[in-house]
């Protein structure tokens, strides 16, 4: 079998699926990322066959030898996007072309297979269709989140490509990633450690950049932040993204502006923001930035918000940036923000309340 798509799936049905009520118990309230649906979706992959026995399976745990590569060298990526159950009950998610491509790219760049595009967005349509109880309901402000990665999966020491690789869909249902998303969140300047260095994995999605935030992440809390911000690794001047989420500026003339660099991850969210701007004849601006221009910006008035957005976060206000030496206080947060209007827009699209005039939507189930 070549990499070619499509691959009939399997579908093994769990037999001790979780009860109607402990489901209701869960989905009333999900946390985030802490309970998971009755299966999950494995495709294995080898360099002489390519792709090859897509299934579902019942959701539980993996048995790996202790050599697995993957346990050694961190040979994975990974992509967070989500499903959403609307109105008339029917289920999408979005844009999930972009998240394969994005998948891809880190496949790429981590010396892992990449996975057709259409192969991917099938795995969520199988997944979603045999757990679509999962999904919360509509109006509720959750999400079937959807964690699809690809892991090494080779019993081997040495280091090299793994030669057999697996892919996997798990999901789990999901309220707010932080816990009251209209509150504005707390950061922390790192400029300690770095996140990725040029020519190294910061575009891509893979798990040893989020381990390289979690030190930081520590300090952050310590210091009363719930997320770290850093700086490019190179000059320590320029802004490049959060542990897990991308930074967007807002300017007084309403200018809406996201760093550009080649060590953050592009955002599907971002994108999709800078988009819906564009399209409201907001004027966007992808560019460096440095920390100087957001802390003399928001000094002088002229950055009038910050925000972080991703998959997980959505669009979630940032109210003090903090350093050792400074702070950077944002504006208070009232209805009328850029930021509120902009995530009702986007989630509005999302659960289908507003219309999709970018075609955005892709209906899972
Ligand atoms: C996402 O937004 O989907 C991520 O993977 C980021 C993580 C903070 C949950």
């Amino acid at each position: 079998m070549t990499d070619r798509a499509p691959l009939e799936f399997t579908i093994e049905h769990n037999q001790n699926p979780t009860s109607d009520a402990e489901r209701a118990e869960i989905l009333a309230n999900p946390g985030f990322g802490v309970r998971f649906t009755d299966h999950m979706v494995m495709i294995d992959w080898t360099v002489d066959g390519g792709w090859r026995n897509a299934r579902v399976v019942p959701y539980g745990p993996l048995s790996l030898n202790p050599a697995n590569a993957i346990f050694h060298y961190g040979q994975e990526v990974f992509e967070g996007l989500k499903a959403y159950r609307h109105e008339d009950g029917s289920v999408h998610t979005f844009r999930p072309e972009k998240n394969a491509k994005r998948l891809q790219h880190s496949a790429h760049r981590l010396a892992l297979p990449e996975l057709p595009v259409e192969l991917f967005v099938e795995s969520l349509e199988q997944l979603v269709r045999v757990d679509e109880q999962w999904v919360p309901a509509h109006g509720e402000d959750k999400s079937l989140y959807l964690r699809p990665f690809m892991i090494a999966n080779e019993d081997f020491l040495g280091v090299r490509a793994a030669e057999t690789v697996t892919y996997m869909l798990i999901a789990s249902p999901a309220g707010a990633y932080f816990s009251d998303p209209t509150r504005p969140v707390d950061i922390w300047l790192e400029t300690e450690y770095s996140r990725a260095g040029r020519g190294g994995t910061g575009s891509a999605k893979c798990g040893g950049n989020y381990a390289a935030s979690l030190l930081p992440q520590l300090t952050a809390a310590a210091n009363g932040c719930e997320q770290v911000l850093f700086l490019d690794a190179c000059s320590e001047k320029f802004v490049e993204e959060l542990g897990g989420m991308n930074i967007v500026l807002v300017y007084e003339d309403g200018t809406v502006v996201t760093p550009e660099s080649d060590s953050i991850l592009d955002s599907v969210t971002n994108d999709s923001l800078l988009q819906l701007c564009a399209a409201a004849g907001v004027k966007t601006e992808r560019r460096p930035v440095t920390i100087d221009e957001w802390r003399e910006g928001a000094a002088a008035g002229r950055i009038t918000e910050a925000i972080a957005v991703g998959t997980a976060a959505v669009v979630s206000p940032i109210g003090t940036l903090k350093h050792p030496e400074f702070t950077i206080e944002n504006p208070p947060v009232t209805a009328d923000s850029f930021s509120m209007r902009i995530r009702a827009k986007l989630t509005g699209i999302q659960n289908g309340d507003e219309p999709d005039e970018f075609g955005w939507l892709h209906r899972l189930a």
